[in-house]
């Protein structure tokens, strides 16, 4: 099995970004952390992190035909991207939505997710673990199909 790992614009940050709500950790510890988890699941991880929305959108697209599923932290597009829903949604691999913070305790513009409504399942508020969780949901949830096929 083999998953894509996105984050969307200022995750190239982490570490140094209010590191009271995202922790100290970088984008580096955070795909070693996963890269590790990977080897212990026994599933391929590809990792991809860009500021520009149409970058994200590509990187959808690109994951179709070559990965059997996807984590995506949309980041601040998370609000407000309607591009990255149909991507999600015209590729139709099973996602995963990510975010480190608990976005349902923040400001009132964080409470839409445009990317949550094409994925299977969101995790919030559990910082590094969220995405090591969600790559075990898929892992199991893509076990299910088969196993329903
Ligand atoms: C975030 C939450 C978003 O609201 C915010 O814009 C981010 C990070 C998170 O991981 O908690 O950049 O997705």
């Amino acid at each position: 099995m083999k998953f894509l790992i996105i984050n969307g614009p200022n995750m190239n940050l982490l570490g140094l970004r209010e590191p009271g709500i995202y922790g100290k950790g970088t984008l580096a510890d955070l795909e070693d952390f996963l890269r590790q988890a990977g080897e212990t699941e026994g599933v391929e991880l590809a990792f991809f992190q860009s500021n520009h929305e149409g970058a994200l959108v590509d990187a959808i697209q690109a994951a179709y035909g070559e990965m059997d599923g996807i984590v995506i932290n949309p980041a601040a597009y998370t609000h407000t991207s309607v591009a990255i829903l149909d991507a999600l949604k015209a590729v139709a691999l099973p996602a995963v939505e990510v975010h480190m913070s608990k976005v349902d305790e923040r400001e009132p513009f964080r409470q839409v997710s445009y990317a949550g409504m094409a994925c299977v399942k969101t995790y919030m508020g559990l910082g590094f673990e969220g995405y090591r969780q969600a790559i075990l949901y898929l892992k199991d949830y893509l076990a299910g199909k088969e196993a329903e096929a």
